[in-house]
């Protein structure tokens, strides 16, 4: 694995923020590339391994899109406003392209696979078209679009994962990295997009995931994340030592490549989160005390329509669960406000259920239709906009509350901080996350830490979105 130069956080990723990578060395290649990756973090991990396939055809990554042969944008389809942001990106580089014709313009991930060739006649300048499945093929693809043909392989597969290709660290901080151990999505949310596009779950093979913890160890990092839709369902049998690897055994055999090396994993399904999980999580200090279990909405009548195949009560108890095995869990959650048929009662259930959670943190969105979904398909999106919007207000103001309350209640207490880098404020402070993924800032004052290092810090005060706190020895 090759890393491609420093600081860069990934606390705003899951909001759709776009990065462009940072590359020290792009002198070394005859051609330039420069990619913008959008959505979850799924994609700004596939972005790595297309800088990998990329870098062995040649192509050195910039971040000036202007000096670029070969511009990227790794889209998302989640909701309608994240392809909107696509398209106004796109045509700010149609004015580029007409200043430099020569250059490439290529639509990866799932917004190429939901639209796919229909994206070559709604966007003129696209030369290319990459579904998520389909990057290996990106070198012939290129290839022919030099020639001036327009190029598209939108092919979903059963059994890609890249487990064999390195990533080359974009925008690494060179601390904390993603490790994708499973693609694909099987449960059918009916809201949900990604299982048209990112096709049927598969999971990684084992022996490779550890070998990248271990080379990212060898090389500095102090944190993994494990990323898959439904880490929960992970299964891969080891045919050469007979053994069937569930995610809780791979969490561990992670866990176990060095204590110093902290485990994250994203995301948890509320119906398939076992206790095997949570027990592996209590048995390992460096498996972080953070769960993200999205709850969606807190009405039973409404998760059923969802597809989410489990109930309000059930929930609750899995909630109960995690506390109970693992008292200092950070929990957060994703929630979607108005969805079709929701009722104001309905509405209530889920400001009950993020009450009684008392996340520390939530993603909030309003429903956003999505062509070929089920709901699409089955129901109307019948809740007028305002209304959505004044719930998920009413949602986004509790989740303020609720992350208040719980920072407050770390005031006093001390945490095992991670270093990631100095904080945006000020170079004469450090930022890192505690074990529940709660970023943390503290003075460097005298003491000789280093990006990477592992420092004890009281916590003395806060703020909505960070704990401000003072070394302790
Ligand atoms: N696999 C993850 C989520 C992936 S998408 C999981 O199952 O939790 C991230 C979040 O986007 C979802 O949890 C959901 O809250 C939100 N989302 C997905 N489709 C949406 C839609 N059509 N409208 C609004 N929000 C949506
Ligand atoms: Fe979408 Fe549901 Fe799969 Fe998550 S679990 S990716 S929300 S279908
Ligand atoms: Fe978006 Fe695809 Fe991820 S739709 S959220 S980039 S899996």
């Amino acid at each position: 694995m090759v890393d491609l130069v420093a600081n860069k956080v990934h606390d705003e990723q899951r909001q759709g923020e776009a990065f462009a990578p940072f590359a020290n060395d792009v002198n070394q290649y005859n051609k330039k590339f420069y990619i913008e990756s959008y959505g979850c973090q799924m994609n700004f991990s596939d972005s790595e391994i297309v800088a990998s396939i990329l870098q062995t055809e040649g192509f050195g990554a910039t971040r000036n899109y202007e000096e670029a042969d070969l511009v990227l944008l790794n889209t998302c389809s989640i909701r309608e406003k994240a392809e909107q942001t696509v398209r106004k990106r796109l045509t700010e580089f149609r004015k580029i392209k007409e200043a430099k014709p020569g250059m490439l313009v290529g639509v990866l991930g799932c917004m190429a696979e939901r639209l796919k060739s229909k994206f070559l006649e709604e966007e003129k300048l696209v030369d290319i078209v990459v579904g998520p499945d389909a990057y290996r093929t990106l070198p012939v693809l290129i290839e022919e679009a030099e020639t001036g043909q327009k190029s598209v392989n939108v092919l979903l597969s059963r059994e890609e994962t890249y487990a064999d290709i390195s990533p080359v660290r974009l925008d690494s901080n060179g601390v904390t990295a993603f490790i994708s151990i499973m693609r694909g999505c099987n449960n059918m949310c009916s809201f949900c997009v990604v299982p048209f596009t990112r096709g049927r779950e598969r999971s990684r093979d084992a022996h490779s995931i550890i070998n990248e913890a271990q080379d990212l160890f060898d090389r500095g990092y102090k944190e993994v994340t494990l990323l898959g839709q439904n880490v929960d369902s992970y299964y891969w049998i080891d045919e050469a030592n007979d053994e069937m690897v569930t995610f809780a055994k791979l969490l561990e055999k992670v866990a176990l490549v060095s204590p110093q090396l902290r485990v994250r994993f994203s995301t948890s399904h509320p119906k398939d989160i076992t206790d095997e999980v949570l027990f592996t999580m209590a048995k390992y200090e460096n498996i972080c005390n953070y769960i993200h279990l999205p709850l969606q909405s807190g009405s039973t009548r409404v998760l059923q329509l969802m597809n989410r195949t489990y109930t309000r009560e059930w929930y609750k108890a899995k909630v109960n669960r995690i506390r109970e095995i693992i008292p200092d869990c950070g929990i957060s959650s994703d929630i979607i406000a108005g969805f079709c048929t929701e009722e104001e009662q309905d509405h209530e259930d889920t400001l009950g259920i993020m009450q009684s959670s008392a996340y520390d943190m939530s993603y909030m969105f309003f429903y956003s239709e999505r062509p070929g979904t089920l709901a699409a398909r089955r129901y109307k999106d019948d809740i007028p906009e305002e209304i959505k919007k004044r719930r998920l207000k009413e949602i986004v103001d509790l989740q303020g509350k609720l992350s208040y309350e719980s920072n407050k209640k770390d005031v006093g207490k001390t945490f095992k901080v991670l270093i990631e880098g100095n904080s945006k404020k000020s170079e004469t402070e450090w930022k890192g996350r505690n074990s529940q993924n709660k970023m943390i800032v503290f003075p460097k004052g005298n003491y000789n830490y280093n990006i990477g290092d592992y420092a004890f810090v009281k916590v003395a005060d806060f703020t909505q979105a960070t704990l401000i706190g003072e070394v302790v020895i």
